[in-house]
Order: structure tokens, then sequence, then C-alpha cells
């Protein structure tokens, strides 16, 4: 049998970018090659995410363009792995294109579903009915940190997950359903996995969890914190820059983390904390455990300790029952928390999950992108202000490499426009040669838009 491909196009957050990678390491680990389009792949993944409907609708859509493909090509294997595979299991079997269905817990089987497909010639599933048990399973542990451990992409930076799944249940969303429940990975592994990743040459790494500021980990007398790991995650060479997304607002540990960020210079100087809304009675609704001036306590508190710290958060706007005065409360949130950036996003009834089930989704679509539009222009004024503090001044950034406009001829220094993010998390974009992906530039700021620097190589 020749070698054989795979290609995997990616939907999601995060973790799912995560996922993608620790997929293609598995698949390359058992002699796969990797390829860059569908084309000339023998196995096609989509890996996929849940959380709004128009998510999945791209996904659907997709997979309508991949049945044209087999209709040529019949042997091409499709699969379909993440959130939505775990959601929707055997149903996804209805589409003519859909040979493998793997969820997140299960991915670990992944490179035997794909070869059991292409040998049989049947059809592969794999969720989970039990996804509590297998979210712990030691099976899974172990593919994340053999695979995440390489350094793979060339690339400076890295994701590494501290903790799977969530136990919020906040009303609207879909995750808990098809990440599982709650599990903090082993200090002992993400150390070990930090250490490989900075031999490969990664400078930042980006600590994943749902609710990652919960991250907690008992091991005899000692109960590890995220303030812990940044303790021990500073100390490995060649690491840089830590980042961690994205934060549940509540107390617990809230003092530590910030306070290590404020002493451990590696530490980034930046917060993703999502209000979600700024009405405590929708708050209630969405089962959020918090109320807006609880929340805003905890920016100052933030503030207070790192004073420079530069802040984020995500909106849901026209969740069941949100009045014009609820969405003033949030506009009235935003406002005060004085946001580096904010997502907004139209609340997405999503199946079986409580607000679906109890709640009507009665906010007119119009009035939801009203509201939306409305958040946002509130929010680039705050990140326009945000942003025009920078002008004139030096700041360190890693360069992400050119940016998606860089032209495609570069000027007659060899130089392209260059793309990276500052601790701060700001995109800077400045000239400079290709050979600077991957490494620390300085920029001077010379000229600021609400999301985004522009500034000169120094
Ligand atoms: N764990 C993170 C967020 C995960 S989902 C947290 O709790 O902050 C990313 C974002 O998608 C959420 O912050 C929320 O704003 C949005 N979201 C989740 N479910 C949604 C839904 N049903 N409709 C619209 N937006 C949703
Ligand atoms: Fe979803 Fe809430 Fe968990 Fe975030 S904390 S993943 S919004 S249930
Ligand atoms: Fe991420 Fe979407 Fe799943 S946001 S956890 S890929 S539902």
């Amino acid at each position: 049998m020749s070698r054989k491909t795979v290609h995997i196009e990616n939907f999601g957050c995060q973790m799912n970018k995560l996922d993608a990678q620790l997929v293609a390491s598995a698949f390359e680990e058992a002699g796969f090659g990797l390829s860059q389009s569908v084309k000339d792949a023998d196995v096609v993944l989509i890996n996929t995410c849940s959380v709004r409907q128009n998510a999945e609708q791209r996904v659907i859509s997709h997979l309508g363009h991949l049945k044209h493909i087999k209709e040529s090509r019949p042997d091409i294997i499709v699969g379909v792995i993440g959130c939505m595979a775990q959601r929707l299991g055997e149903e996804l079997f209805e589409h003519k294109a859909v040979d493998i269905v793997c969820g997140p817990a299960q991915i670990p089987k992944i490179v035997e579903l794909a070869t059991q497909a292409i040998k049989e010639k049947t059809k592969q599933l794999a969720v989970t009915e039990k996804i509590r048990k297998e979210n712990q399973s030691e099976e899974l542990e172990d593919f994340e940190s053999a695979y995440g451990a390489d350094g793979r992409g060339n690339s400076a930076n890295a994701f590494v997950r501290v903790m799977r799944g969530c136990n919020n249940f906040c009303t609207y969303c879909i995750v808990p359903y098809v990440r599982g429940p709650e599990v903090s990975r082993p200090p002992k592994a993400i150390v070990e996995q930090v250490k490989h990743l900075a031999c490969g040459g990664v400078k930042q790494v980006t600590l994943l969890g749902q609710t990652v500021n919960s991250y907690k980990y008992i091991a005899g007398e000692k109960t590890y914190c995220l303030a812990d790991l940044f303790e021990m995650l500073s100390e490995i060479d060649g690491i840089e820059w830590l980042k961690f997304v994205t934060s549940y607002p509540s107390q617990e540990f809230f003092v530590p983390i910030l306070k290590a960020m404020a002493d451990l210079p590696k530490v980034c100087k930046y917060l993703h904390m999502p209000p979600q809304s700024g009405s405590d009675r929708i708050l209630k609704a969405m089962n959020r455990k918090y109320t807006s001036a609880e929340y805003l306590d905890l920016l100052v508190k933030a503030r207070e300790i790192v004073p420079d710290i530069a802040i984020a958060g995500d909106f849901i706007v026209g969740f069941p029952g949100e009045t014009e005065d609820d969405f003033q409360c949030s506009i009235s949130l935003l406002k005060k928390a004085e946001y580096k950036n904010s997502f907004i996003f139209k609340y997405s009834p999503r199946p079986d999950t409580a607000a679906e089930k109890r709640l009507a989704d009665d906010v007119l679509p119009e009035v939801k992108k009203k509201r939306n539009i409305g958040l946002l222009a509130e929010q680039e004024k705050n990140s326009d202000k945000f942003s025009q503090k920078f002008f004139g001044k030096e700041v360190r950034v890693l360069v992400d490499g050119p940016s998606k406009k860089a032209k495609i001829s570069s000027n007659e220094m060899g130089q392209l426009q260059l793309v990276g993010r500052t601790e701060q998390d700001c995109i800077v974009i400045f000239e400079g040669l290709r050979s600077l992906t991957g490494s620390f530039a300085k920029v001077k700021i010379t000229r600021t838009s609400p999301l985004t620097l522009f500034g000169e190589l120094i």
C-alpha cells in the first residue's frame, strides 16, 4: 500500500486548533503524510464546532462540497471529528459523504478508525455516551502529552491544554455536553510538555481551558492552581511568554493568579474574562454565578495588582427575555470595563441546553443584530482609546509571519508586511524580513486603529 495522506480542516476555538495538531502528529507518527489540500488527500478530516448554529452550518455546507468531490473520487475517506461529531453522532452518517464520526474524547482512536475505513470500506463511529469517564481516561491523557509535545509547525507559538471539559453549565452553552466534565491535567505532564516544546523552539505557550483560572490539581498534600503552574513554567529556559485563556469571573485563585502576573515577567499582562451580560437578571438566567457589580470589582482588583493589564470580554446579545433595559446594562458594563477588545455574539439556541429547552428564543433577529452592532460600536471607542496609548511607544512583538495582506512581492530590500502580537495581545503590523517569523522584534508605533497598531521596526 502506498503512503496515505491526510488533510485536516479546522473550525472552532483554540481547543480545536490544538486537537487538529494532536491528530496531525498522530497520523504522522503512524506513517501518514500530511496534505495541505483535499485534492491529493486519501483521508479528509473536518474538525468541527457546535457553539453556535452558524458554526455547524458552515460544516454542513462544506460536507456538501466534499460529497461532490467524492462522486469523482469514491475512495476518499471523510471523517467528522470534534464537538459536532459528539453532538450528532450517528446522525452524521445520513450525510452521504461521511465515513468516520469521532468525538473529542475519542481522538486517540482516530488513526485506527481511518485505517479501518480505508481497509474495510465501512463506516466508523466513535462517540461516547460516557464522556464523564472517558474525559478522565489514561488513553486521552497519554495522547495529549505524547503528541502535543513535539513543537510541530516550526512555530514559536504553542497551545497546551491544562484542563479538559467544563462543569459550569451556563444555560446557553453546548460545551459541557460535547467536551465532558472538567478535568485538570497533572502539573508534571504539563511541565514536561512545555520543556519539550521549548527544546523545539517554542517561545510562547498559551495555556488552554474553558475556565482556565479554576485549574486545580491535588497531589498528596499539595493543591496546584494556575499560579503554581506559572511559577513552574517560568523556570523553563526558552519560554518567554505565558498566556492563558479563558477565565471565568470568580474570586477563587483570582488574586494569586494576578499576583503571579505582576511578579513573574514571563506571564503576559492579558486577561480574557467574558462577562456575557451586564444585566443581573440575565446573568442569573444564564447560570453565570456572579453579578455585574461583582464582575466589575474583579476588574478593579485586577487593575490594582497589574496596572497595565489588558482585558478582553465576550458578550451574548439577545439571550431569551433580554429587554432593552437589560441590553443597556451590557452597554454600561462594557463602558465601565474599558476592554481592550470584546467578542460579541448573537444568542443561538443549542439543542438540549437548559436555555433551549426552557426559554423561548424571543428576541427578534433584527433586534439581536441591532444590539450586536450597538455593543460593537461602543467597544470600538474603547479599543481606539486603548490603542492610542501606544502611539509613539516601543513595543516587543512576537512575529507570527507575513500578514494576510502581505504583497507576494517584497520591496527592494526584501521586506514585506509582517504581523505579530504584543504581550498584551495587541496586533502589530510592520515591514520586515520574512526571516523574522517566530522571533521577537522591537517596533515603534507610528499609527493606531481600534484593533491594530502599525509601526516601524527598530
Ligand atoms: N469557556 C469560555 C467560552 C467558551 S464559548 C467562557 O466561559 O468564557 C466562547 C464564547 O461563545 C462564549 O464566551 C460565549 O460568549 C459564546 N457562546 C457560547 N454559547 C453561545 C450560544 N449558544 N450563542 C451565542 N454565543 C455563545
Ligand atoms: Fe460554556 Fe459556561 Fe463552560 Fe464557558 S463556562 S464553556 S460558557 S458552560
Ligand atoms: Fe470549541 Fe466550538 Fe467545541 S468553541 S469546545 S470547538 S463547541
